[in-house]
């Protein structure tokens, strides 16, 4: 199965876990400002909200995205406060006609004093085992 891994972070929570999602996947998580050029069966996505909202920037890499380039796309995603960014990336993809798994991976993420150290080691290795299970490695 061929995977690739693109985020948008601010603060480094996103990154943290796409960064152990394609290590575990042997790939590179690469920042959503690197097209997807190559063709994939799965796009893990990594997003947050930022007053509520995801990044201009996911929504520009979802517009420039080719649909006959992903197979399905896997949000991942941090927040403070809110529920995932599901429900906001799905509504973009969708517009484009690319699929979207149910299946997501979401937690925490530290936002100044709250959720200190989050995502931690143990957000990290779920992380790991969603996408292992998503790719059908474990
Ligand atoms: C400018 C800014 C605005 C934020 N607004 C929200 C918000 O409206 N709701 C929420 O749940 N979290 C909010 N957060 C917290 C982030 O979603 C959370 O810290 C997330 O893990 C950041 O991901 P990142 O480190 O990959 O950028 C905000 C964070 C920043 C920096």
């Amino acid at each position: 199965m061929k995977v690739a891994v693109r985020y948008y972070t601010q603060t480094g929570n996103t990154r943290k876990l796409c960064d152990a999602i394609a290590s575990a996947l042997g790939v590179e998580a690469k920042s959503v400002e690197a097209p997807l050029e190559e063709t994939v069966d799965l796009l893990f996505l990594g997003s947050s909200v930022y007053a509520a909202g995801v990044d201009p920037a996911i929504k520009k890499f979802i517009n420039d995205l080719d649909p006959s380039k992903v197979g399905s796309v896997v949000n991942i995603s941090t927040a403070a406060l809110l529920p995932s960014t599901y429900n906001q990336v799905k509504k973009l993809l969708t517009a484009r006609n690319i699929p979207v798994c149910p299946e997501e991976f979401h937690c925490r993420g530290q936002f100044h004093a709250l959720h200190k150290g989050k995502p931690d080691a143990a957000d990290l290795a779920a992380a790991v085992s969603f996408a292992k299970k998503m790719t059908g490695a474990q």
